[in-house]
């Protein structure tokens, strides 16, 4: 597993703070966690819970892929779901397990993998909030086919893809697409959110960039 030579910058008083994006930049995971440990769920884990939520389903089986410190895992276990909580780094499972209620941890499983090596259980809901970005592009097919056939049908995928036109597209490692291709992507599935985020930083952010972000939750016919 090969996270790089991360090497972020000392704060210093003349520069603005370094933020989650400045350590995702440098896949810089555990000042990621510790940037935004505590923070709200993803609105697009909440749009496909209420989703399952208005069909009367609030206890099935989750899979959170690059789960993080937890914050999307958090919130399903507070819904009533099962959840197996998979990540890359170690630390993220180091967060989380801490500000799991006792009366929850045993619907939680936390697996520490690669996403070229993630095997995915058959599940109702597959989450992957700000993940697969993050995917080498030679891993990327495998992983989205084992994506789509772990979520059996009727069930539902949550996340975020990087556009193209994204400033980090550029980035080796990292695996971006055009607005067809998500839809590609999600082919066999009935889109129930899309939301297209594309902006500037304000000039204040320590490294300002363009933004280009598909915001997805989608049902699998
Ligand atoms: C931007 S964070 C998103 C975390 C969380 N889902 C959230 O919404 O805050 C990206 C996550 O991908 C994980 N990650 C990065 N590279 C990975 C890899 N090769 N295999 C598995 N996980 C990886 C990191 O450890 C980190 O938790």
């Amino acid at each position: 597993m090969c996270y790089g030579n991360v090497h972020m910058p000392e704060d210093d008083d003349n520069l603005p703070p370094l933020r989650a994006q400045d350590y995702s930049e440098a896949n810089d995971w555990p000042g990621y966690f510790a940037a935004v440990v505590g923070k709200e769920p993803r609105e697009t884990l909440i749009a496909a819970l209420d989703a399952f939520a208005r069909e009367g389903f609030t206890d099935g089986l989750a899979v959170d892929i690059a789960a993080g410190e937890g914050r999307d895992t958090l919130a399903l276990l507070g819904r009533g779901w099962r959840v197996m909580a998979m990540d890359g780094h170690p630390e993220a499972f180091t967060h989380l397990w801490p500000r799991v209620p006792d009366t929850l941890k045993r619907r939680l499983r936390t697996i520490e993998a690669d996403f070229a090596e993630m095997k995915i259980e058959h599940c109702d809901f597959v989450n992957a909030s700000f993940a697969l970005p993050f995917c080498e592009p030679r891993h990327f097919p495998a992983l989205w086919s084992r994506i789509v056939e772990a979520i059996r049908p009727g069930g539902r995928f949550a996340g975020q893809f990087f556009g193209d036109r994204d400033d980090w597209a550029s980035m080796p490692g990292r695996t971006h697409h055009s607005r067809d291709q998500v839809l590609q992507l999600l082919e066999s599935f009935e889109i129930e959110l899309m939301r297209e985020e594309e902006r500037d930083d304000t000039p204040e952010v320590r490294k300002p960039k363009h933004w280009q972000i598909f915001h997805i939750a989608a049902r699998k016919r």
